[in-house]
């Protein structure tokens, strides 16, 4: 969520009226309670909040905590080296397009997978590759990677894995937990897996990603914006799978 203070507590000291903020929605522990679709929000100053990047609107900083957050902690799982080679899969949906960004701007040389209709925003993105998914035997493009970013769960496991390199690293952020396959392959193998994380609640997060966001190293892509009252649709049109970044709610 994005918006502006309208009131701080006597001791609190990082915020006062009229800040710019953005945020990720509290929870209890992990819990997951967003609770962003209201008028006001109530929050402690050390949850994770901070001042809004200048740059963006409160649509596009809304659209930052979660899925840019979600790309920034599975990629510090690796040790990205200049040049090393980076497969985004879902490359054009909100985390796919934070990964990209974030690859890129880790020196990465960054190959996303989408359909042809998102190929040049995954390009303008930082993607040197594009290949598209809907064509048969689009795997025939693939090559062997550094690391393989699994953001929408439609690569299995076993059909993706053998593109990892030998000593290459498996993220996934779909998968609830690690499956038997990807269990078996940690097992075994010098690969890392890391799938089904619990990410951590941390406001440095927000801080380092607005500093990104504020040099232009990376940005938002808002698909579409609804106001509060077509909630409805909104979520419809997500639940379709086929949007393009993020969608944002204004109230
Ligand atoms: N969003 C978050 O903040 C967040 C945070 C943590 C975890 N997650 C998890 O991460 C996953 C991705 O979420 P998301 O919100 O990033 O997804 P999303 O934005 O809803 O993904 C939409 C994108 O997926 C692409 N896509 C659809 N089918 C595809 C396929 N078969 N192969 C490749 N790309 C395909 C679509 O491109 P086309 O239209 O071209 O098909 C579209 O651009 C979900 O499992 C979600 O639960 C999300």
């Amino acid at each position: 969520m994005a918006g502006v203070v309208e009131s701080v507590g006597k001791d609190v000291t990082l915020f006062q009226k009229g800040d710019q903020v953005y945020a990720l929605g509290t929870g209890t522990g992990n819990s997951i309670n967003f609770g962003c679709y209201a008028e006001y929000k109530c929050m402690p100053e050390d949850a994770v909040v901070t001042h809004k990047p200048a740059n963006l609107s409160f649509q596009e900083a809304a659209a930052v905590p979660v899925g840019a957050r979600t790309a920034l902690h599975y990629l510090r799982k690796t040790t990205l080296k200049p040049g090393q080679k980076v497969l985004v899969y879902g490359a054009s949906g909100s985390v796919g397009s934070y990964a990209v960004q974030l690859a890129r701007h880790f020196g990465a040389q960054v190959s996303g997978v989408c359909s042809a209709a998102n190929a040049e925003l995954v390009k303008s993105l930082g993607a040197a590759h594009v290949v598209d998914y809907t064509k048969a035997g689009f795997t025939k493009e693939l090559e062997s990677y550094d690391v393989i970013f699994i953001a929408i769960d439609r690569f299995s496991f076993p059909a993706s894995f053998k593109y990892l390199k030998p000593d290459g690293v498996y993220l996934n952020v779909t998968a609830p937990v690690k499956s038997l396959p990807m269990r078996l392959a940690s097992l075994s193998g010098k690969q890392k897996i890391c799938a089904g994380e619990m990410i951590p609640r941390k406001k440095e997060d927000l801080v380092y990603l607005k500093e990104l966001l504020e040099a232009g190293k990376i940005k938002p892509i808002i698909d579409r914006t609804y106001p509060l009252e077509q909630i409805v649709e909104a979520h419809r049109y997500v639940d379709l799978g086929h949007k393009k970044g993020n969608v944002a709610i204004t109230i």
